[in-house]
């Protein structure tokens, strides 16, 4: 066995798993475990563990040439972007930044919403408003613009205070951008369906079409945070196209890699890319690795031929039909909802509990929630779009047998 002891920064706490490979759905440890990843990671691993395709592109990318500054363009960058553009972003989304994440593309969105505005000649246009709840990133500009208690306690002072509306109540939105003064904002950064901060939760069509109209009323760069839902998590290609919202700018990350590199894109419509004149976005030194540009081509690649984000529909349905009847009624479960491959289930119990029950029956789902209102503890069932029937059947079980567990030992 490895010796983990001194893998994490901070000394307390348990040691973590050691995980030695994955094939499939399965995550195998140095102790001889075999983990079923029921949220494919940190929701990122869309094509499954251990596909030989994108390491081939990756050695092949590296033994090339190696770094190349971002400000330069390669093959392996110009056919990431190609194939973006042509196959999976909407029409007119021709341009796109590329990063090394999620969180440096939601914060390079929120340079570019300012950026834009600078270009408009708008100097007093600043704000990025955001939802509570949300999440989107460790930054401390998108810890800022986000509303996750438990990722700001602690960071307060350090943060900005950016506005922010509520995740469902379109009339509230009208009155915080109405309240703070549409010429002093930029930006709108929302998930289209809020991930791990909220576990699955969707909007109305009602405020999507309220939040699309306001923001092309007071030309405020509306910003999908498709992190988490992208690249065909929902069983389409992009969370925000279940909704009537209209972005001006998508921002991906995690699935666009498929968890073999990390990668990020931030992609904008013609309306604002247009504006810009000749102001780049600053890079930072990794975006858009040549080795993480080749293997999430693949990626791609392998979800178009094996129409893995049909997969994700299709079985989606039988997830969430699975999910609602082993545990919509269980006295730990408040609510299970989501769609394609992208399930919260809302919990009342600490979700920390629920991954250590369901880890001791060799099963990964996701701590969600922000500690507080209106989500505070959840699990995400996320599992990579290859898994089977049986496999879907079994992390459902799983699940609830851990929380029969925690119910039995409560008083
Ligand atoms: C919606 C959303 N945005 C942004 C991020 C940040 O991505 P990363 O952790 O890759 O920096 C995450 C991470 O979970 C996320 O869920």
């Amino acid at each position: 066995m490895l010796d983990a002891s001194r893998y994490t920064l901070a000394p307390g706490g348990d040691h973590p798993p050691v995980i030695v490979g994955g094939q499939g759905v399965y995550l195998y440890t140095d102790d001889g475990r075999r983990i079923l990843d029921g949220c494919a990671g940190a929701i990122v691993g869309n094509i499954g563990w251990g596909r030989p395709e994108p390491a081939a592109a990756a050695q092949q990318a590296m033994a090339e040439g190696g770094y190349v500054v971002p400000i330069w363009a390669t093959r392996h960058r110009l056919d990431l972007i190609e194939r973006l553009t042509e196959r999976w972003l909407p029409e007119g989304f021709d341009r796109v930044f590329l990063t090394s994440g999620g969180s440096e593309s939601t914060d390079s969105a929120m340079r570019l919403a300012r950026t834009y505005q600078l270009a408009m000649g708008r100097p007093e246009r600043w704000k990025i408003v955001g939802r509570h709840p949300s999440f989107h990133g460790m930054t401390l500009g998108t810890i800022a613009v986000a509303s996750h208690a438990g990722r700001r306690a602690g960071f307060e002072p350090m943060l900005v205070d950016f506005p922010k509306v509520p995740w469902d109540d379109p009339a509230a939105v009208v009155e915080v951008i109405e309240r703070e003064d549409p010429g002093t904002i930029a930006g709108f950064l929302a998930e289209p369906i809020i991930g791990a901060a909220g576990a699955c939760l969707s909007a109305s069509d009602e405020y999507w079409e309220t939040v699309t109209d306001l923001c092309r009323r007071h030309d405020i760069v509306l910003m999908a945070d498709e992190v988490m839902c992208g690249y065909g998590r929902t069983g389409t290609t992009w969370g925000h196209q279940h909704t009537p919202m209209e972005p001006d700018v998508i921002v991906g990350g995690k699935g666009l890699g498929g968890g073999y590199v990390p990668m990020g894109a931030v992609a904008a419509s013609r309306r604002i890319t247009d504006a810009l004149g000749s102001r780049q976005l600053m890079f930072f030194t990794f975006c858009g690795a040549d080795a993480a540009c080749a293997a999430s081509s693949v990626v791609l690649d392998i979800l178009e031929s094996e129409q893995l984000v049909e997969r994700a529909a299709t079985l989606g349905t039988r997830l969430g039909a699975a999910l609602r009847a082993e545990l919509g009624n269980h006295s730990l479960v408040a609510d299970v909802r989501g769609r394609g491959m992208f399930y919260g289930v809302e919990l009342r119990c600490p979700a920390a509990a629920v991954v250590a029950e369901t880890l001791r029956r060799d099963l990964f789902v996701y701590p969600a929630g922000t500690g507080a209102d209106p989500v505070p503890q959840a699990v995400m069932v996320a599992p990579p779009f290859v898994v089977d029937e049986a496999e879907l059947d079994d992390i459902v079980s799983r699940l609830g047998d851990a929380l029969d567990e925690i119910a039995a030992r409560r008083p």
